[in-house]
């Protein structure tokens, strides 16, 4: 019996090495209104969020050289980091993945942007794609 969680597209995540820039370019060159900033500290980034609702981009820059999304830039440059799949339950989600035999990166919830319960499906096991799951949160 397969159980249906995703709900679609939430977010797509670019790495970036300059924030600043790539939010001017987001702004100034694309249009788009001035973004949302945080830092996510648990993650060691700061984040820039275009849109709001499903389907916003989010801009990542790691605050420290251990950060994963450092590592990243440095292995690849700038580009596509992640997608975002919003889902009703995370726990239940990863317990079925779990079952499923997908690579998780995160077996329990960790705090995201916005407050989010978040989970990572490793891209070896997703098609190339780091995947993030997501429930709740602004
Ligand atoms: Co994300």
């Amino acid at each position: 019996m397969e159980t249906r969680c995703a709900r679609g597209l939430e977010h797509v995540a670019i790495a970036v090495k300059d924030l600043d820039a790539a939010v001017h370019y987001y702004v100034h060159v694309l249009g788009f209104a001035p973004p949302e900033l945080e830092v996510v500290a648990e993650q060691k980034v700061r984040t820039a969020i275009f849109g709001h609702g499903m389907g916003r981009i989010e801009l990542i820059c790691p605050t420290d050289s251990s950060s994963g999304v450092a590592k990243f830039l440095e292995k690849r440059g700038e580009g596509l980091h992640h997608i975002c799949v919003e889902v009703d339950d995370i726990v239940a989600t990863l317990a079925e993945l779990k079952a499923k035999g997908a690579a998780l990166i995160d077996e329990v919830p960790k705090i995201g942007a916005g407050g989010a319960k978040v989970a990572f499906i490793h891209p070896k096991g997703a098609h190339g794609v780091l995947t993030e799951l997501r429930q709740g949160g602004r």
